[in-house]
């Protein structure tokens, strides 16, 4: 097997704040273990509770119909929450926490755990006192209630959105022992509202009309240029997610969908549309939001997600507990269209199979896949590749660093490996090249 650069390696070159994080981060595998066998460990009451006996929570009425007008998860799963580092950035208002992909099936994100990134807070904005007003280049400009917006035709569409720093600090080696961590900035919903063209055809569009500002209504007050292509493409005004109103930090009331491109285009608390013949090269798409290479340029404009992928079981969260079958969990997604496959390694990337691709597969949307596999309790490097429907495949570490030199934080899609030690307990591990 290649030989792995652990995650400690790197522990004495990173800050202190990270030192200890990693620290934390052993502590909560070791946790979960400790969560695990809890009901073994107190069996003699757990007895009591067991088959053929009647469980102490069968006998009394349970609570009413009206203890829940929004039903929360159960108790028991309080450890599935959005987790955030406190030494990643200066401000606890401009900052993110991380979707716990590792504790999710399915392919949606449900509405309380996906991963959260602002850059002034997030506002809270009453929605009949919200506005969305349309100028530029347009025959006519125009302002627009929710109620204006809800009134237009509306289309529901499933989509992942990414921040293009998922994975930022994990350019350099392993860094952040959890994959909620370090893939955590991307989560998947259904969303509902308005095709931006429609909005767009509304208003008409003049002959030089190339560019659109979107802009939002935070403090941060948020601005991206959106070539008018895309805008007119699969753009959608969204007022709702998984069936209800946007959450408050998704967005509350209107957000900016930017199908497969990165998250940081998706402005929230959307507030005003420009239409124009050039990008307006605002702060995200000039100091943040490009990649410097090599030879000192910088790319910009480098708006797709490109395919990605990663297993949430194993993964440093969760540990394997038993030797035999085990089932291989994870999620791949790509923002030019359809994942076509998913290969897993268990060899670290010398031998690959295919992994068993869950429905629905829908373009610019989390693809689940599954691997079925039995562990003996020997040393496994655990890989997951994907592939789109276009034939891009997902790179491995030494190529894209090749490729984009050491300087960047955005778009990274390297191969993830995962070491499973003989104890069970998995570390996230960089391969030498
Ligand atoms: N829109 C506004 N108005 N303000 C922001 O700070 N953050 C952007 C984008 N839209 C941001 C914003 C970034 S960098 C990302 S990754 C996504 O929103 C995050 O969306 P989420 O909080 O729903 O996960
Ligand atoms: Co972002």
């Amino acid at each position: 097997m290649p030989k792995p650069v652990n995650a400690d390696i790197t522990r004495s070159e990173i800050p202190l704040s990270r030192r200890s994080f990693l620290k934390t981060g052993t502590a909560m595998v070791s946790g979960s273990l400790a969560a695990h066998t809890l009901h073994q460990v107190t069996g003699a009451e757990a007895a009591e509770n067991l088959p053929p006996n009647v469980p102490d929570w069968s006998r009394p009425l349970g609570t009413s119909v009206d203890d829940r007008p929004y039903g929360t998860p159960s108790p028991y799963e309080s450890q599935v929450v959005r987790r955030s580092l406190p030494w990643i950035t200066a401000t606890r208002e401009s900052s993110v926490n991380f979707t716990p992909l590792h504790e999710l099936d399915g392919i949606i994100t449900p509405n309380g755990l996906c991963f959260e990134r602002h850059h002034g807070g997030a506002p809270d904005i009453p929605p009949h006192e919200h506005r969305l007003m349309l100028n530029g280049l347009v025959d006519r400009p125009l302002l627009f209630t929710m109620d204006d917006l809800k009134r237009f035709p509306c289309e529901s569409r499933f989509y992942f959105l990414e921040c293009a720093a998922n994975g930022g600090l994990e350019w350099f080696g392993a860094q952040l022992n959890g994959c909620q961590y370090t893939h955590g900035m991307v989560h998947c919903v259904q969303y509902t509202g308005v095709p931006l063209k429609t909005v767009l055809n509304e208003a008409g569009l003049t002959s030089n009309a190339k560019w659109i500002l979107a802009e939002g209504a935070d403090s941060a007050s948020m601005t991206r240029s959106i070539p008018l292509e895309k805008a007119m493409d699969d753009c959608l005004l969204a007022y709702s997610m998984n069936g209800e109103r946007l959450r408050p930090e998704q967005g509350y009331p209107l957000r900016l969908l930017v199908p497969g491109w990165e998250g940081n285009m998706w402005i929230k608390w959307l507030r005003r549309l420009e239409v124009g013949d050039q990008p307006w090269h605002s702060r995200e798409e000039t100091a943040r939001y490009t990649d410097l290479l090599e030879n000192g340029k910088a790319r910009q404009f480098t708006w797709i997600m490109e395919a990605k992928s990663v297993v949430t079981h194993p993964s440093p969260e969760k540990p394997l507990l038993q030797k035999g079958f085990q089932q291989l969990k994870g999620l791949a997604w790509s923002g030019r269209g359809k994942i076509a496959r998913v290969d897993v390694s268990f060899d670290g990337g010398i031998n690959w199979q295919p992994a068993r691709l869950d429905e629905p597969v829908l373009p610019k949307c989390l693809t689940r896949f599954y691997a079925d596999w039995t562990w003996n309790g020997e040393e496994r490097l655990i890989q997951s590749r994907a592939m789109d429907e276009f034939g891009y495949v997902q790179p491995e570490y030494p190529d894209l660093l090749k490729a984009r030199g050491i300087h960047s934080i955005y778009h990274n899609n390297g191969i993830q490996t995962w070491l499973v030690n003989p104890s069970g307990e998995v570390g996230n591990v960089r391969l030498g090249s």
